[in-house]
């Protein structure tokens, strides 16, 4: 990945120096570069508009929820796609167009399900039986209606680590499309007049590099509105193809354009509705890490340095699995850089290790750095997704800020936790 460096070898991020940042805002931070945001925003929006469909482009709030990002997705046009009420909460004090917001979960919770309704968003993504019965009940009770996707999984193991796999049959998520599930919920909703289906969603994973997947998804979907048209003479508006567009970690990673990822979902699309001679729906995407992954980095302090003659040596750092567990959780790999020293050699090999009470608080194994001396700024690319937003106080370390860089200026987006507030819920004892 090319990076911006100054004459003084520093590295720069959206025309401000990295120096500058660890002044105004300490270690560790999380450094977002709006301007890239925005361009990965576009990157979807404007291929649709370029192959004239009708889409939505729902940033999937979970990679990253905060008022600040949420204000970015607004500006940029885009939908919001929300899972819980906290995320539903933040885009609504963000001023979110509610009608622009939709809602998913696995085991939404009836607060979640009225709060949706009192905020009028625009649809609610059905996941299971249990739901639309007690969506059902609170639109009874405040006599309005809904417009809902019915989520369904289609049966494919796109190629991705197990935890973040949504799509296979044997799925906590949706209504399966095998067994019969899918249709008894569609028949189900038919019957209820205050869910107003608006059309099919599937989500089949994360950090998927091919289109194959998506394809297979998209012509088995087709599969089913062809039949629900046949048999129930419904016509589907909405066709949700979810997120999931990988984004390039290391080099080891070798994922499309975002306008590839686009312009494939539109041909299939186009052509199953041509096909078989059904109404182009409109295409709506979540993208989520594709928005904001490589959009932000993390900066620490480097601290002890421990060496283990032939073996190995630590450099430890002053963060972790607390606001990057992806590397715990996921075996994720990440690339550092010395960013205040981007114009030297590599001399040595580090591995780069948390703070955290917990060996499996590594970072990077083995990464080329150059010489690294205790209070070096180091800087971990693309951890904008999923960084931030699985961030946790084990071991009470508070959580870093968030710092938003555009075209030469920055700006707080999330303030660094103080340690009153990780205690703010404890009490003493009598
Ligand atoms: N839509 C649905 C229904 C989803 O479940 C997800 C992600 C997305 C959209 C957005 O997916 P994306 O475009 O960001 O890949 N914590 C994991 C990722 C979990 C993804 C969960 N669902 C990680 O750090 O890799």
């Amino acid at each position: 990945m090319k990076h911006s460096i100054n004459e003084q070898g520093v590295l720069e991020v959206g025309g401000v120096d990295v120096s500058t940042l660890k002044k105004h805002y300490g270690t560790p931070l999380y450094v977002y570069d709006v301007g890239r945001i925005r361009k990965n925003a576009r990157a979807f929006v404007e291929t649709f508009e370029r192959e004239g469909i009708t889409a939505q482009v729902a940033y999937a709030s979970k990679a990253f929820s905060s008022v600040a990002m949420v204000q970015v997705a607004k500006q940029e046009k885009l939908s919001l796609d929300v899972v819980s009420e906290g995320e539903l909460h933040t885009a609504l004090q963000a001023g979110f167009p509610p009608e622009k917001i939709h809602m998913h979960g696995n085991n939404k919770s009836r607060n979640e399900l009225e709060m949706a309704v009192e905020a009028r968003i625009g649809c609610v993504v059905v996941d299971n039986f249990f739901e639309i019965e007690v969506l059902k009940e609170i639109l009874e009770e405040k006599e309005t209606s809904m417009d809902v996707l019915l989520r369904v999984t289609p049966g494919i193991e796109a190629h991705t680590h197990d935890y973040i796999l949504t799509g296979q049959e044997d799925s906590k998520f949706g209504f399966d499309l095998t067994s019969g599930q899918a249709d008894a919920a569609f028949i189900t909703l038919q019957k209820l007049s205050r869910l107003r289906v608006k059309g099919l969603h599937c989500h089949i994973g994360s950090q998927i590099f091919e289109t194959s997947g998506f394809l297979m998804a998209t012509r088995k979907l087709f599969d089913i509105m062809d039949k629900w048209k046949k048999d129930h003479d419904f016509v589907a508006d909405v066709l949700n193809l979810g997120g999931g567009f990988g984004i390039r970690y290391t080099d080891e990673d070798d994922p499309l354009s975002l306008d590839e990822y686009a312009a494939a979902l539109v041909k299939e699309v186009k052509h199953q509705a041509a096909t078989r001679d059904y109404p182009l729906p409109e295409i709506w995407i979540e993208p989520g890490r594709a928005i904001v992954g490589d959009a932000g980095l993390t900066l620490y302090e480097a601290g002890s340095v421990k060496d283990i003659d032939g073996v190995r040596t630590y450099l430890s750092v002053d963060g972790g699995m607390t606001d990057n567990i992806r590397p715990a959780l996921y075996d994720a790999k990440y690339d550092i850089v010395a960013a205040e020293r981007m114009d030297e050699a590599d001399e040595k090999t580090y591995s780069i290790a948390g703070k955290c009470c917990e060996s499996g608080d590594m970072l990077i194994w083995d990464a080329d750095l150059p010489h690294i001396r205790p209070g070096d700024l180091l800087a971990v690319f693309s951890t904008g997704a999923y960084g931030y937003s699985m961030a946790n106080n084990y071991n009470r370390f508070p959580k870093a800020a968030v710092v938003f860089v555009e075209n030469g200026t920055h700006q707080l987006a999330v303030r660094r936790e103080a340690y009153e507030e990780v205690t703010r819920f404890d009490l003493s004892i009598e």
